[in-house]
């Protein structure tokens, strides 16, 4: 068997060591082999097999309808697109918020089934006996404060969480919670960014912010806003690094045209 020796999986103690360095971690979320293998060589860190999958891949409005047949699905593609990368997959509602065995259960069906490297579970001390049994079982767990997106009917909307002082100092004791229950790190959505340069800097495991400020020891975006795939969404924390729906548009314009005029194929694209 040849081993490619050159090629390091990131690992949990390679992110933590980030943070140690003060370097930041750079996530995105990805959902499908190519992408992940472009993720892989454009240097991410960790590709999050995210639940937003519901979303941006299947058209859902929220990410409540996700199963875990879905997430091992996407995962198990995304592992197979990567090879440096650390692959986090989130755990879909439902399947960790109850019963301690349905959360452990569930856990290792995705580590078994997918070949990811660690899970991501929305929510503080409510689940924290869940995520320790967890991560005692050897699985690294990445804890998930602020917009959680699996409870938005709670929350009624999209907005900024964590605005006013109670539900801030709640976040503030599940993040320690999260620490000392064993996550690897812990991801920050949609609060002010005041407030996520203190949680980081109150932790020694990493913060990743999305919608958080650049206090957070790293980013995560979804992959297809970020790549302006999501025509119309447009959050103010979002920057967009290309508009690849208007150049698919156009690409698939050329193509229809090209067939029509009988100018595709050409000599050289036939046998
Ligand atoms: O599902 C997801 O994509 C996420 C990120 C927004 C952090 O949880």
């Amino acid at each position: 068997m040849s081993v490619n020796k050159e090629i390091t999986r990131i690992t949990t103690s390679t992110i933590q060591e980030l943070k140690n360095r003060k370097e930041k971690i750079a996530m995105l979320t990805g959902y499908d082999y190519s992408i992940a293998r472009a993720l892989d060589e454009g240097g991410v860190e960790i590709i999050l097999v995210g639940d937003s999958a519901a979303n941006v891949f299947a058209g859902y409005e929220t990410t409540l309808p996700m199963t875990l047949d879905n997430m091992i699905y996407h995962a198990s593609a995304v592992v197979r697109g990567t090879k440096r990368a650390m692959v986090v997959v989130d755990l879909p509602f439902g399947a960790y918020q109850g019963d301690i065995n349905d959360a452990y259960k569930a856990a290792v069906r995705v580590m078994k089934e997918s070949g990811a490297h660690a899970l991501k579970l929305e929510g503080g001390v409510e689940i924290i006996e869940n995520i320790r049994k967890i991560v005692e079982t050897g699985i690294p767990v990445c804890g998930h404060l602020g917009l959680t997106p699996q409870s938005i009917y709670k929350f009624g909307n999209f907005g900024v969480r964590a605005k006013e002082e109670a539900e801030a100092e709640k976040l503030k004791t599940d993040a320690l919670a999260l620490q000392e229950a064993g996550c690897f790190a812990v991801v920050l959505e949609k609060i002010p960014a005041k407030l996520a340069a203190e949680v980081s800097a109150s932790l020694h495991i990493p913060t990743i912010g999305i919608g958080a400020g650049n206090g957070c020891d790293g980013q995560v975006l979804v992959v297809n806003d970020m790549l302006g795939l999501t025509k119309g969404f447009k959050p103010k924390f979002l920057r967009q690094y290309l508009n690849l729906y208007e150049e698919m548009t156009k690409a698939f314009g050329q193509y229809v045209a090209d067939v029509k005029a009988v100018n595709y194929p050409n000599e050289n694209e036939q046998y």
